[in-house]
């Protein structure tokens, strides 16, 4: 979601929507607005696009102001309707908050307030925050820094992952803000101060900026400026820097292109997508999905369907659901599915994978199964789309809006939110105990970690993509999980660097595509874990076959393994991971690589030719 919160000379409402307009890339299905002026809260919020807010404010403009907040929302909790668009207010009127990220105590929280007497007015997590703060500024004793110590106490009960900015009508000179795993940074101008999800919402104004650190809460005032403290209290100094960049690379946080941006933020978004999935026991709750566990156990067999990389999802959850449930997992391209008549009833679940939500041909796919009365459950990263509207149970996936076309960050979260289908359903069908599940849980949340360290060694790997820019096919291998990942590496350079490749099974290489293979073919080898020997003896040979025909070889190997080493041109090495969960590693360099090759031949990353983010066509 995208954060402005504004206080100084200027008329507040005209610099937040400017920053909302900056911001509309992090968010874009409704938006809000909160100023404070006449010894109260005045908000307008609107479902939609920024526009139809700045329509609302046009028929009925809000009081001048020179203190306010405002909010493009990416809907996680509660679908995208004016209600749940932010800001959230609490009971009396008096506190208004906006929110970044998702509080996974959220359900706890409000049971809570529901008890002491407060009905809420929304279903987001965010309002909550509304709530206890206004309770928790009532028990805070008067003086300067009183919201600051309200927000910190409340800050200190919030579970997950947020940005909250919050004002009260009683404090017309202050915005305070909280921080933990969600970005936030301060601008500091001439006599005026600004708060933004990223530089991109003040860099018109001033380009010195604070960054907060985790856990902290921060205070802007108009007389005192910044402040910034712990969770607990203690002092904070934030880091101070100066923004080097334009507005429209500060819309891509300083990268190149929002491919790159989407491909770093990806660690954040499968830790998102993570959140709240367990209760204290380990045990796999999604209670967004509402099947009864009896038509769970019922399925004796399950469709993935999807298009374009949410079908290489699809076929790399095949290997997983299997592996755990003993379903049989059929996986298609959605365009061919309703076509051939497929063998659906009751007891079919049709899993239908969509970034967007949108794309015809899967939508169609999904009508087509309700009509056969299979039942649908849609893994969908955008809140309230068509798809998961029309499905009976959803997934979602909290990547947060994906800029560019070619999929990366919503990629990655399909898989995780395909692994966490799969446990689901093998804990309900009494497959898996909880602590099985728990463990594989387990091995889930260490993904983070393992793909951002395969990020921060990506530097040799955008080198060797410039180096291979003058390459006029490419080659992708994999066997098992990594067979999909063949894949999607290969769709990546067709889309992004228009260059002719092609995915294949490690195995059928002697059946047919050697033959293609000659002096300085470039075939990149996606190798299994060591721990699978056989399979990882038999990928090595491949890569040794390519190797004697002249290619010149890319392996994508674990740590540590150097068996691969004498036959490789160029080692591109992965932490160690389950076999299973091994694409979100193994899938990462490969999008490096495409991304690095299309920009070397000079073509617009973002937005490949003939291509287009989602397909409403069929
Ligand atoms: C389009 C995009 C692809 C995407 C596919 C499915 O063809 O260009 O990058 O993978 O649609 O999109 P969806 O939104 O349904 O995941």
């Amino acid at each position: 979601c995208g954060i402005v919160g504004y206080v100084g000379p200027q008329s507040a409402l005209g610099v937040v929507l400017e920053g909302l307009r900056r911001l509309e890339y992090r968010g874009y299905d409704s938006a809000g607005v909160a100023v404070l002026a006449d010894g109260g809260q005045s908000t307008a919020k609107k479902a939609g696009k920024l526009a139809n807010l700045e329509k609302v404010l046009a028929d009925s403009p809000l009081p001048e102001s020179t203190i306010g907040i405002g909010h493009t929302r990416w809907a996680t909790h509660g679908g995208p309707t004016d209600r749940n668009a932010h800001p959230h207010l609490s009971a009396d009127g008096r506190v208004a908050v906006i929110h970044n990220g998702i509080i996974e105590n959220f359900a706890t929280l409000r049971a809570e307030c529901e008890a002491a007497g407060v009905e809420f007015a929304s279903e987001t997590d965010t309002e909550v925050a509304a709530h206890l703060l206004a309770a928790t500024y009532q028990g805070t004793p008067e003086g300067p820094g009183r919201l600051a110590e309200a927000m910190r106490t409340v800050s200190r009960r919030l579970e997950g992952a947020f940005t909250l900015v919050a004002s009260h009508a009683d404090e017309p000179d202050t915005l305070v803000a909280s921080r933990r795993n969600s970005p936030l940074v301060v601008g500091v101008g001439d006599g005026e101060y600004f708060l933004g999800s990223d530089v991109a919402a003040f860099i018109a104004h001033t380009r010195e900026a604070r960054e907060l650190g985790q856990d902290q809460v921060v205070e802007i005032h108009r007389q005192r400026g910044v402040t910034v403290t712990t969770f607990d209290g203690a002092p904070a100094e934030p880091k101070a820097y100066t923004v080097d960049w334009d507005a429209a690379a500060a819309e891509k946080g300083g990268f190149d292109w929002f491919m790159l941006k989407e491909i770093a933020e990806q660690p954040r978004a499968i830790a998102d997508t993570l959140l709240g999935r367990t209760d204290g026991q380990g045990k796999l709750v999604l209670d967004e999905v509402r099947l009864t566990d009896q038509d769970l156990r019922d399925v004796d067999k399950i469709f993935v369907v999807a298009c374009g990389t949410a079908y290489h999802a699809g076929l790399i959850a095949k290997y997983a659901i299997e592996h755990w449930t003993r379903i049989p997992v059929e996986v298609e391209v959605a365009s061919e599915f309703r076509y051939r008549d497929p063998v659906l009833d009751r007891s079919t679940l049709v899993v239908v994978i969509s970034q967007s939500g949108e794309t015809m041909d899967t939508l169609m796919a999904l009508r087509h199964a309700k009509d056969q009365k299979a039942r649908v459950l849609a893994i969908c990263n955008a809140n309230g789309s068509t798809i998961p509207r029309e499905s009976d149970a959803v997934l979602y996936t909290h990547a947060g809006p994906e800029v560019a076309v070619a999929s990366t960050k919503g990629f990655l979260t399909q898989l995780v939110a395909c692994y966490l289908v799969g446990l689901f359903l093998a804990q309900i069908r009494g497959i898996k105990y909880e602590d099985e599940v728990a463990a594989v849980v387990a091995e889930l949340h260490r993904l983070p970690e393992a793909v951002a360290q395969v990020l921060e060694q990506m530097e040799p790997v955008r080198e060797l993509g410039r180096s291979m820019a003058e390459a006029d096919r490419m080659l992708f291998l994999g066997r098992h999980v990594s067979f999909p990942v063949a894949l999607e590496g290969a769709l990546k350079l067709k889309e992004l660097a228009y260059i002719h490749a092609e995915g294949f099974a490690a195995g059928e290489l002697k059946h047919g595509p050697i033959a293609v293979v000659d002096e300085g073919t470039p075939v990149v080898v996606v190798v299994p874990p060591r721990a699978r020997d056989l399979l990882h003896g038999k990928v090595v040979s491949n890569i040794q076959e390519v190797r004697a025909r002249g290619a010149r070889t890319i392996v994508i190997a674990e740590e540590g393994d150097e068996d691969v080493v004498p036959y490789a041109d160029h080692v591109i090495r992965v932490p160690r991971t389950p076999t299973l969960l091994a694409p979100v590693v193994t899938t990462v360099p490969l999008q490096v690589l495409a991304c690095e090759i299309a920009d070397s031949r000079g073509f617009d990353v973002d937005q490949p030719r003939n291509l287009a983010k989602s397909v409403t066509v069929e």
